[in-house]
Order: structure tokens, then sequence, then C-alpha cells
């Protein structure tokens, strides 16, 4: 997955105008500010790291959001988005992500509490292609304050809940829910910590009659919570050239971990279970690592011999909804099961 090129030129516009020296010592800075998770106090607060961000975070945080969003688009393809609210956007990185994966988008509204991000997020979106950009609206908001706002189709909080402390999140969770007309997106970093954060959320999204679209396939406790592990996912992003030469790495490209729930108005909850690990793909035979419906983490392997579903395991990747219904088979092998702890 890589940018729009629209979005990288105008990246790559804002980030010339930074000295080289101050842009690599603000990329460390801000690595190792997220490397160590600690926000209480902002990691960005310079021109130079707002410019480092948009060169070696926001492609990833694009590309994890674009993952979710096309999951949406993929199971509710009658479903048509048409408004987004963005908490926490930062530069705008899901507005963008939105735009290409909702042709119905017609208006957006940007909550942010830094206004130099709001600054730059203006600057990208009027340097944009984007055919309602004179509809797109940015609030400056603390989100530990409240959120006060219109109902929109879609609210995103990609990679800022977990800067809030616990309270205002979980205020804020219920507040967006009931802002929300047809979908609630929540990403973290695929991290524990990112990870904790994201089931701390389902659990209000649950407790608040929720329905969850992705990537729970149930509404009991997470099975890989009580397994001690964490839910994550990947996804692919091409790395530019500034962003090779800034974090030092000579691959083209990166892969973003991030944990996420997605809930949905409407019971439009797709049928499967979710492939929660890369799947294993032998001579032969395939392996799956499947979290169910019933809320069990199983695994399942699918040889040559069952011919419709060996053709579907072989295109299947980690992530991705399994549409089987094999784990009544005989022969899963039960990972774990979860407790009903935490119920519809
Ligand atoms: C890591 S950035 C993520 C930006 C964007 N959502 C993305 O995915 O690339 C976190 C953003 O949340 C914003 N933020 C953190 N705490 C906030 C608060 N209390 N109110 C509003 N925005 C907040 C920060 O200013 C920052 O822009």
């Amino acid at each position: 997955m890589r940018l729009p090129a629209e979005l990288l030129d105008a990246i790559q516009r804002v980030t010339d105008k930074v000295d080289r020296r101050k842009l690599a010592q603000a990329t460390a800075q801000i690595t190792e500010h997220y490397q160590a998770a600690d926000f209480s106090a902002p990691a960005i607060t310079t021109e130079a790291h707002r410019a480092a961000y948009l060169t070696v975070r926001l492609p990833a945080t694009y590309a994890a959001i674009r993952h979710v969003f096309s999951e949406i688009r993929r199971h509710s393809a009658d479903v048509e988005v048409c408004s987004l609210l963005d908490l926490g956007a930062g530069p705008g990185t899901a507005l963008f992500a939105a735009a290409e994966e909702f042709p119905a988008l017609a208006q957006a509204t940007l909550i942010e509490a830094d206004e130099h991000w709001i600054t730059l997020g203006k600057l990208l979106t009027a340097e944009s292609s984007l055919p309602f950009a004179p509809n797109i609206q940015w609030l400056k908001q603390d989100l530990r304050s409240g959120l006060s706002c219109q109902p929109h189709d879609l609210l995103i909080i990609s990679y800022a809940l977990g800067e809030l402390p616990q309270p205002a999140a979980e205020a804020l969770i219920r507040k967006a829910w009931n802002s929300a007309q047809k979908f609630l997106v929540i990403i973290e970093p695929g991290t524990r910590r990112g990870f904790a954060t994201i089931n701390a959320a389902r659990t209000t999204l649950i407790t608040n009659a929720a329905t969850l679209f992705a990537p729970c396939p149930h509404h009991v406790a997470c099975p890989m919570a009580l397994a001690g592990d964490w839910c994550h996912f990947s996804q692919r992003v091409e790395r530019t050239a500034q962003h090779r030469q800034l974090k030092g790495g000579a691959l083209g490209y990166e892969d973003e971990k991030f944990s996420y729930v997605v809930a949905c108005k409407d019971g439009v909850k797709p049928a499967g279970a979710r492939i929660v690990r890369h799947p294993g793909k032998h001579s032969g035979h395939v392996q799956l690592t499947l979290c169910t419906p019933a809320g069990r983490l199983e695994n399942k392997t699918v040889t040559r011999s069952s011919k419709t579903l060996y053709k579907q395991a072989r295109k299947a990747e980690w992530g991705d909804l399994w549409k089987g219904d094999l784990w009544n088979d005989v022969g899963a092998d039960v990972l774990s099961t979860a407790r009903p702890d935490v119920t519809e």
C-alpha cells in the first residue's frame, strides 16, 4: 500500500522546508517517544516533529486505517458512508484514507486539540483534489473535556485514544458511539499496550449494546486477552526514499502492526471467523488460526482434498474473514475457550 501521489507530493513540499539535520533528530525523538508510549507529555511539539510524523508515521497510520476501512467496504458494500468524523485527527490521515475507500463521502469534520496540526491539515487538504473539499470542517477541541458535534455516518479515533486518560477515553467512546450513525472505528498500535486500549474500548462498546463488526466475530470476552496474548494485524506499506534515509532502513517497505475494533449500528455484522495469525501455507495444506463466532481460538488445517476450501485458504491472509464453517468440524484444535463474562 502507498499514499496517494498528490498527498506524497504535498508532504514532500512541507518537509523540504525543514532543515535535514533537524528532521533526522526529530524522527529519532518521535520514534523513541512512541516506542516508550509515554503520553504524559506531548510527543510532537515542533515543526520538525510534525514534518517527521508526516514522513515516517503518517504512511503507516494511513495504511492501517485503509486496511480497516476496506474491511468495512468489503463486508457492507450496500452501506454508503457519506460523512466522516475524525477525533484526534492530527494532519487528517483518516480523511485521505476514507476518500479512497468510500466514493459517496461528501462531508467531513476533523477534531484536533493542536492548532499546528489543524493548520497543516488544512494545507494538505487545500492542496488535494478531494471533490468535497469545501465540506471539510476542522474544529479545535480537547477530547478530554467532552465531544460536541453532529452525528456522522463514520466516526474514527485512530492512534489517539491511548493518549487520553482511561476515564476520558471511556467517556469519549460512549459519546462517539452515540454520534455514529453507521460505524465507529478505533485503531491503536499493535502492541500489548495498544491492544489493552482496544480491548477496554471493546468492553465499553459491548456494555453500551454496540454490535461489533470487526475483527471480533463474537461478543464474549476476547480469547486472545484470556490467553495472555494480544490481538493485532499487519499492513505492508511502501517507504519513500526519504523515509528510508530518516529511519536508516534498507527495505523498501515496512509492516505496520495495529489493533482495532469496529462497531456498527443496524446490526450488519458479517458472518465468519477471523484469521488472527499469518496462515501457514505448506505443500498440500494450509494452517489457519481462527477466532471463531463461539469466542474461541482454534487451529485449523485445510488440506488439498477439501478442494474449494483449500483454494480459499491458499488466498487467505492474516486479518481476513474466514467464511467456511470449519470451526464446527471434528478435529478442531481448540486453543482457548472464552469465558462468557462479557456478553451482549
Ligand atoms: C498519533 S496522532 C494520530 C493522528 C491521526 N489520527 C493519525 O492516525 O495519523 C494523535 C493525535 O491525537 C491528538 N490528541 C491527543 N490528545 C487529544 C485531545 N485530548 N484532544 C484532541 N486531540 C488530541 C494529538 O494532538 C494528535 O494529533
